[in-house]
């Protein structure tokens, strides 16, 4: 496993994670033993950085990966664990009950790495009655190191402002080779400021992995309207994923190796946080870093996912209300 800094903190984090929003109904791994079994592989392969929320499964994702890494065996200290509040609870009573119920669910004394979820754009907290109130828990222990997830830089730099000690280490974004809007204003600002770039969806919910054809999409989860896997979108993405084979086959990788390889060589910040739901996945996940894809290489997807452009209001644009 390769290893990089987290921000500017000197902790040493791996430079791929593990997502945890798929211990969750959402997602459908709902049952323990399997989500242990994931936890374990990671940890096996060395991956020492988790990411979870309150909302995943309210409370269900926090419970599996706090247990499966204690069961694991696995150090306090040699782990990394994010979580994420989200923007309704950013109020300052909420943010210390909410956190308080979230160490008991991971079953820890603190959290590695608090982040707020998103911003909270439909009650009105002020931006730095909450940022002080979690850099209090980094003054009384509760939390080590302060991040923002789906924050736009602006608002990234008003919280930062409302901060006395503390300082942002982290920011969370939805960023893979077919939707890179992050590199527009986020990424160069992260490296600017040393910031880890935890790169949500990174395989785009399955949809880079290659094993999704066309024409046989039948999601019973969170993907059952997402768009990338709309029609208009995907067959766009197939024509990406393609080339992602053809890619692999030079370094003996599968598309999903080479898809987060990308990310990993696109920038020194970016650490993507791939889901797994099976100890196999796991081990593909981590077969994408230890090696680099060539200049050429990357070039040749950079080019393919730039032309490439996501529409989100597909199934809005698509539907028709009749007034009978
Ligand atoms: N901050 C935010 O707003 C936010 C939003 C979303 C996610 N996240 C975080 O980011 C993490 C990852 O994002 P994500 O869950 O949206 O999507 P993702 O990591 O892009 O995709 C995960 C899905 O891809 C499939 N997959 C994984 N490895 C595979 C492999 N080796 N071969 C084939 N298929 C594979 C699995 O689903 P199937 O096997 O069912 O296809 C898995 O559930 C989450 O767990 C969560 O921690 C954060």
């Amino acid at each position: 496993m390769e290893y990089t800094e987290l921000g500017r903190t000197g902790v040493k984090v791996s430079r791929i994670g593990l997502g945890a929003w798929q211990f969750s109904e959402a997602w459908g791994l709902t049952d323990y033993r399997a989500a242990r079994a994931v936890v374990e592989r990671a940890l096996s392969h060395g991956i020492n950085f988790f990411d979870t929320a309150m909302v995943y499964g309210l409370g269900m994702s926090e419970t599996f990966l706090g247990g499966a890494l204690r069961e694991a065996g696995a150090k306090r200290d040699e782990i990394v664990v994010s979580t994420k509040i989200p923007g309704e609870f950013l109020n300052p009573g909420d943010v210390f009950r909410a956190i308080e119920k979230s160490l008991k669910n991971l079953g820890f004394d603190y959290v590695d790495v608090l982040l707020a979820h998103w911003p909270p754009c439909w009650h009105n907290f002020p931006t730095c009655e909450y940022a002080r109130a979690m850099e209090k828990l980094v003054h009384l222990g509760k939390v080590n190191y302060l991040g923002l997830s789906d924050y736009p830089v602006e608002l990234v730099e008003s919280f930062r402002s409302c901060l006395a000690r503390e300082d942002v280490q982290v920011l969370q974004l939805r960023y893979n080779l077919a939707e890179r809007w992050a590199e527009k204003a986020h990424i160069p600002y992260a490296e600017k400021y040393k910031m880890t770039v935890q790169a949500w969806s990174p395989i785009a919910k399955g949809a880079l992995t290659g094993k999704y054809e066309p024409g046989k999409l039948e999601f019973q989860d969170v993907r059952s309207r997402e768009p990338i896997f709309h029609p208009e979108n995907y067959s766009k993405v197939w024509e990406l994923v393609k080339l992602l084979r053809q890619v692999g086959e030079k370094y003996g990788k599968k598309p999903v190796q080479v898809a987060l390889n990308w990310l990993v060589v696109s920038s020194p910040v970016v650490i993507p946080i791939p889901g797994a739901k099976s100890p196999e996945q796991v081990d593909d996940i981590v077969g994408a870093v230890g090696w680099r894809l060539s200049y050429s290489d990357w070039k040749l997807l950079e080019e393919a996912s730039r032309r490439l452009e996501i529409s989100y209001s597909v199934l809005y644009v698509e539907k028709e209300t009749k007034i009978k």
